[in-house]
């Protein structure tokens, strides 16, 4: 592979996300339908999460559709949910091959009830999987995560079960979807566009970025590799100084 080795990756991000971004745009360069991109798209997620697995990483959150994505045309949010079911069954035996749970984030209800059926069912099977936690988001909005909380929060306090003064972070991180994971330590947005497109915006707070010009079906492991050691050589300051840092580093 290029000279390029696992090991050097000393510093693994925990919780890895991704906005898989370009297969309509690979799909049109090869003068393909759409669909076929998203197919690929498939492929694509199965080699990175397997590479993500294999390489130690413990939560792997990737971008699967927006809740702007139903806004597209009625016929590719069809191929795409009836991509979602056909994968889903597919899937099953690499997940539970390679240990990984399966979960979601996002507003689930809204998914055509086969698709959210085969999800649940694929969650519970893989529920006891330890390698690593692969967290779809699925109708997933950032803002409406966030709005749902607060109403949840708003809810608890007219029922008198908590205080104002209960509210802090770590109240708002236990009402959001990604309760119990921790934050994305490193943030991959394939296809060239660098935004972040209602993303886990509270979670991102301090995440690393990087973007790669990489449509996603042809992201492979070799681009995840080239991502985590970029990753590897950032320094996370977390608003303090370099100075700081290294002091902590040599008093242990
Ligand atoms: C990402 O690829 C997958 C989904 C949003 C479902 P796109 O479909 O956005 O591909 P481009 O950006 O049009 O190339
Ligand atoms: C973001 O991609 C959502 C997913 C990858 C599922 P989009 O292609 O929908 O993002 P924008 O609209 O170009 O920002
Ligand atoms: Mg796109």
């Amino acid at each position: 592979m290029s000279g390029l080795s696992d090991h050097s990756i000393k510093n693994l991000p925990q919780h890895l996300a991704i906005i898989m971004d370009g297969n309509g745009r690979w799909a049109k360069k090869k003068g393909f339908l759409r669909s076929i991109g998203h197919k690929n798209g498939v492929d694509a997620l199965r080699n990175i999460a397997t590479a993500s697995a294999e390489l130690g990483i413990k939560y792997l959150t990737v971008y699967a559709f927006s809740t702007e994505n139903w806004s597209r045309p009625q016929s590719e949010v069809k191929a795409l949910m009836t991509l979602l079911v056909s994968s889903l069954k597919k899937e099953l035996k690499t997940l539970m091959k390679n240990n990984i749970r399966l979960s979601a984030i996002g507003d689930i209800s809204l998914l055509p009830t086969k698709c959210r059926r085969e999800l649940l069912e694929v969650m519970e099977t893989t529920k006891r999987n330890q390698r690593m936690t692969l967290s779809l988001a699925l109708s997933y909005s950032s803002r409406v995560e966030m709005v749902q909380c607060m109403k949840k929060i708003g809810q608890k306090l007219i029922e008198g079960e908590i205080k104002i003064s209960d509210i802090d972070e770590a109240h708002i991180e236990n009402n959001l979807f990604t309760f119990g994971m921790p934050d994305p330590d490193l943030l991959i947005r394939t296809g060239g566009e660098q935004r972040v497109s209602n993303y886990l915006l509270w979670q991102i707070a301090y995440c690393e970025l990087y973007f790669s010009d990489k449509l996603w079906p042809e992201f492979d492991k070799e681009d995840l590799i080239h991502a985590l050691q970029d990753y590897n050589n950032r320094e996370r300051r977390f608003g303090k100084t370099s100075e700081q840092l290294h002091e902590e580093e040599t008093n242990g």
